[in-house]
């Protein structure tokens, strides 16, 4: 039997998944985190760093011994980012993990319009045909993702029309996951849709980003066939163009509209807005 903890925690090297470690750690939990980088695992008290890799799913379940509820954070883009999930899925239910925590994205469905939306819903999909129990955290865009949105020269260009995104920071979505993994029976087979407390268009956006940071930031409604030209220069593959362009185009569909209680239902505080993120981050 592993020493292990019980609780694993996947993204800790990275933005998200550091955050929720180190709320863990400073509530004095003990946890598991998978890293691919052993020197880069960030040092917390009772926090233990196992290696993983999501191509490998023998390797995967080995790193899960033991462990009862995994945190798992969506991985990077990638041409193959669903079969990596699939594997971490199959991984964790051989191992014997009985709850998964996965941060899914806001509307995932089928036909979602933001490609990536997809492969959320089929990683949900293959969740709960995994036969463990589940929490899915379909987080909205980022705040923080929009906060660094504009080119050099100030302008937010996308297909996003006049429709409207209700983003929430990773420091909400952070909270929430704390909250869940520390009590993960209360949540079980739960679906959560986390969104901050406002809906903005991108004109909106781009006046609070200009009020905020003294830099000017304008919007400019680009049609689809322009989004796709403007982005031509990063020669990415087709599938990373359309999850960029389809991004703007889901606000524009009204995708990322709605807010909803969740965030303050499970953290008992309201979620911080654009403007709300952007003064705390000029303080710090
Ligand atoms: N809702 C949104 O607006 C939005 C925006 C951007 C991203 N996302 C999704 O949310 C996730 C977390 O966001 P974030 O800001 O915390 O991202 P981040 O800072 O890039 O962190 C991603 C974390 O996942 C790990 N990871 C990624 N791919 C992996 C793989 N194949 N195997 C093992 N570990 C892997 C990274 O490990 P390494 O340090 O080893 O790379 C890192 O710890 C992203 O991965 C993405 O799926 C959502």
């Amino acid at each position: 039997m592993s020493s292990l903890p019980a609780l694993a925690i996947t993204g800790s090297t990275g933005q998200l998944g550091g955050a929720v470690a180190r709320i863990l750690a400073d509530a004095g939990v003990a946890q598991r985190l998978l890293v691919r980088d052993h020197s880069r695992a960030p040092q917390l008290p009772g926090a233990e760093a196992v290696l993983v890799n999501y191509s490998d799913t023998t390797f995967t379940q080995e790193a899960l011994a033991g462990a009862k509820t995994l945190f798992f954070v969506s991985a990077a883009e990638a041409e193959d980012r669903l079969q990596q999930h699939f594997n971490v899925v199959d991984a964790a239910a051989a191992a014997g993990v009985e709850h998964m925590v996965y941060t899914s994205f806001f509307g995932a469905a089928p036909d979602a319009t933001f490609t990536l939306g997809r492969d959320h819903y089929a990683t949900e999909e293959h969740i709960r045909n995994s036969g463990m129990a589940y929490t899915f955290l379909r987080d909205n865009f980022y705040i923080d993702f929009f906060a660094a949105l504009a080119g050099e020269d100030g302008v937010i260009r996308g297909p996003a029309g006049s429709g409207t995104v209700a983003a929430v920071t990773r420091a909400d979505v952070a909270e929430v996951a704390a909250v869940v993994l520390q009590n993960p029976s209360q949540h079980r087979n739960r679906t959560y849709s986390l969104t901050g407390p406002e809906e903005l268009t991108l004109g909106e956006v781009a006046e609070i980003l200009s009020a905020e940071t003294g830099q000017q930031v304008r919007y400019h409604n680009e049609t689809v066939d322009e989004a796709y030209e403007s982005r031509a220069s990063y020669s990415a593959p087709p599938w990373q163009l359309d999850a960029w362009v389809s991004t703007y185009t889901a606000i524009a569909n009204g995708e990322l509209s709605g807010t909803t209680t969740d965030v303050f239902d499970i953290t008992g505080h309201r979620p911080r807005s654009l403007r709300e993120f952007l003064q705390d981050e000029g303080q710090n």
